[in-house]
């Protein structure tokens, strides 16, 4: 075991007060005096998907409220640093300005082991560059039924797909060393079965954080397979789900945890619970805390009544209900991630490195997130050579609302923990500003919301798609386009002009009569900001080359598709070219 020794040692130092410390994460949502980072000996501060530096979101606030808390952690008896944790799932997406990559189910699409590690090589390099050290990704969810909300977070539904892709992004979060400066720790989520949820069991009767209903060999050969190849890329953390397995909590389950994943998986990193999913194991916190940690958890994300999960935490020490070896392998494990990590070394400095500021949403980067939409964009039909559309045409109508619209292409987890519609932040370029940067001086580009005034246009292109979602609120029952966008498309069609459209989306949605209508229909999934990887494809400056890696369904009877159920719209693996 890697660093053993010296953890052991540290650890042999060490007072109860520190250990549980260490097993502590607070949000900075909810730390009100920063020097609580001193006076409970935290080993870890995150931010959560709403929260933001006190001083407001650029790029040099984040970095400087955590180097202002691993200035507080230097302070302690130990001095031992946070590791600092984000969740940069599609780029370091809650910073403004920060390059966004599409989400999983985009990356999915692509098949593209190097361009997947790449992606995630910047994802760390901007995070590192606001002096977090650790990223709450990949999500190695394995999505059985897209109803569920966080289907885009999953990059496929096919675990062989997930495997592959989850270990490569984990490499590329990584590096091949923990200690290198340009790479952050990953923490594969959420263990396990998340996405097998059954309808009715979850948050409002609905799929998220409910109960995946099988029997071990399922839960191995569809949801466990891709934490082997996590596991076996190194990953040094896991986040365990909110989710249980048959009516348990998973966050609260010892066989899980600790049997399959620490022992049979072979797991030496940390885990890191959920978002306060330790509160969820049992009705009263006390024993919640006393499940969850005997179970195998070893740090917890509170996230705000962190002084007060330090004290039942202790109190369970002190009464013996949670044994000392228990903390002892609990701190051990986040001391060797630390250790690895080079945190303990001693010319170890917290501070961002000044020179990431400059690479921070570059030009550069941004170049990867645009060949990273081009490969995952799917083409579903293509009628009568309806698409490469031509950069010479008179006039090409744009139509749909999220046609200009960052914050619809960029989806949940984009600045905002919901993502939203909007200009939500700067640098990117959203698909009709990418389609008229991308035609002649000759060509006129219109645009309206609702379809109208395509009439006399060579091309019409309608963006239709969901508005932005995450988790706890993005379960939908009915996967039917909006009927705002079946509008625009039919009005569009009215003009007699050939109709393409463009789906955003971060899951297969029912296209009812638009699949007759357009002549021509590509899958966006949830792009992010380069825009222009959209373009790139629609006028064939990159052919087509996405596949996909969900099942389309015809109707919503279908659902869940797995297994290749009978007849789907566009089979698993289907994608046209040109
Ligand atoms: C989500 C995790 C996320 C965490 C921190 C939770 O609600 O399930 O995916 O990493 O919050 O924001
Ligand atoms: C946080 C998220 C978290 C969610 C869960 C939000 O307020 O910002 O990070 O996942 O709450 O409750």
């Amino acid at each position: 075991m890697s660093f053993d020794a010296p953890a052991r040692d540290l650890l042999s130092r060490m007072t109860l007060a520190e250990k549980v410390g260490q097993m502590t994460q607070a949000d900075h949502e909810f730390i009100k005096d920063p020097s609580d980072v001193e006076r409970f000996m935290l080993g870890s501060v995150l931010n959560g998907g709403d929260s933001d530096p006190s001083s407001g979101n650029s790029m040099q606030s984040w970095r400087a409220m955590a180097e202002m808390y691993q200035g507080h952690a230097a302070r302690t008896r130990l001095r031992i640093p946070l590791i600092y944790g984000i969740d940069a799932v599609h780029g370091n997406n809650n910073v403004i300005g920060a390059v966004v990559f599409p989400h999983n189910v985009g990356l999915g699409a692509t098949r593209d082991v190097e361009l997947v590690r790449r992606a995630a090589e910047v994802t760390a390099e901007e995070t590192r560059a606001i002096g977090v050290n650790w990223a709450f990704a990949p999500c190695v969810c394995v999505p059985q039924d897209i109803r569920w909300g966080r289907t885009y977070e999953g990059f496929s539904e096919d675990p062989a797909v997930v495997s592959e892709l989850g270990a490569a992004a984990v490499r590329g979060l990584q590096g091949s060393n923990l200690r290198d400066p340009l790479r952050v720790a990953a923490s594969a989520k959420h263990f396990v079965g998340d996405g097998g949820t059954a309808v009715g069991s979850g948050i409002d009767k609905q799929l998220d954080q409910g109960d995946t209903r099988a029997d071990s060999a399922t839960l191995r050969r569809l949801f466990l397979f891709p934490y082997r190849a996590a596991v076996d890329a190194g990953v040094a953390t896991i986040m365990p789900s909110y989710s249980s397995w048959n009516g348990v909590k998973v966050s609260g389950d010892r066989h899980l945890l600790t049997e399959v994943l620490k022992g049979e998986l072979g797991f030496q990193g940390f885990l890191i619970s959920d978002y306060r999913a330790v509160d969820q194991v049992h009705p009263d916190y006390k024993s919640a805390i006393a499940i969850s940690i005997n179970a195998g958890m070893d740090m917890v994300m509170v996230p705000d009544r962190y002084a007060e999960f330090i004290t039942k935490l202790t109190e369970l020490v002190n009464e013996g209900r949670v044994p000392m070896s228990r903390i002892d392998d609990a701190v051990a494990r986040i001391l060797r991630v630390k250790l690895a990590m080079g945190l303990l070394d001693p010319n170890y400095d917290f501070h961002a490195d000044r020179a990431l500021e400059a690479r921070f949403g570059s030009r550069e980067h941004r170049a990867v997130a645009r060949q990273a939409v081009r490969e995952s964009m799917v083409l579903l039909k293509n009628e009568r050579g309806t698409l490469p559309l031509s950069k010479s045409s008179r006039r090409i109508h744009v139509a749909g609302r999220a046609a200009n619209d960052i914050g619809m292409q960029a989806g949940g987890w984009t600045i905002f923990w919901q993502g939203k519609a909007g200009d939500i932040t700067t640098g990117g370029t959203t698909i009709l500003s990418a389609i008229k940067q991308a035609v002649g001086q000759g060509t006129q580009v219109s645009y309206s919301v609702d379809g109208s005034g395509a009439a006399g246009a060579d091309a019409v292109v309608v963006v239709v798609g969901e508005a932005p979602y995450a988790e706890m609120r993005g379960d939908k029952l009915d996967l039917s386009l909006d009927a705002a966008d079946r509008a625009a498309v039919s009005n569009a069609r009215a003009a007699g002009v050939p109709v393409t459209v463009v789906v955003i989306s971060g899951r297969p949605l029912l296209l009812g009569p638009v699949l007759d209508e357009a002549s021509a229909i590509v899958a966006a999934w949830l792009p992010g900001t380069e825009g222009t990887g959209v373009a790139d494809v629609l006028f064939g400056d990159y052919k087509p080359s996405g596949k996909l890696s969900y099942t389309w369904p015809r109707s919503m009877g279908q659902l869940p598709l797995r297994d290749g159920a009978s007849e789907p719209l566009f089979p698993f693996g289907f994608g046209l070219t040109y």
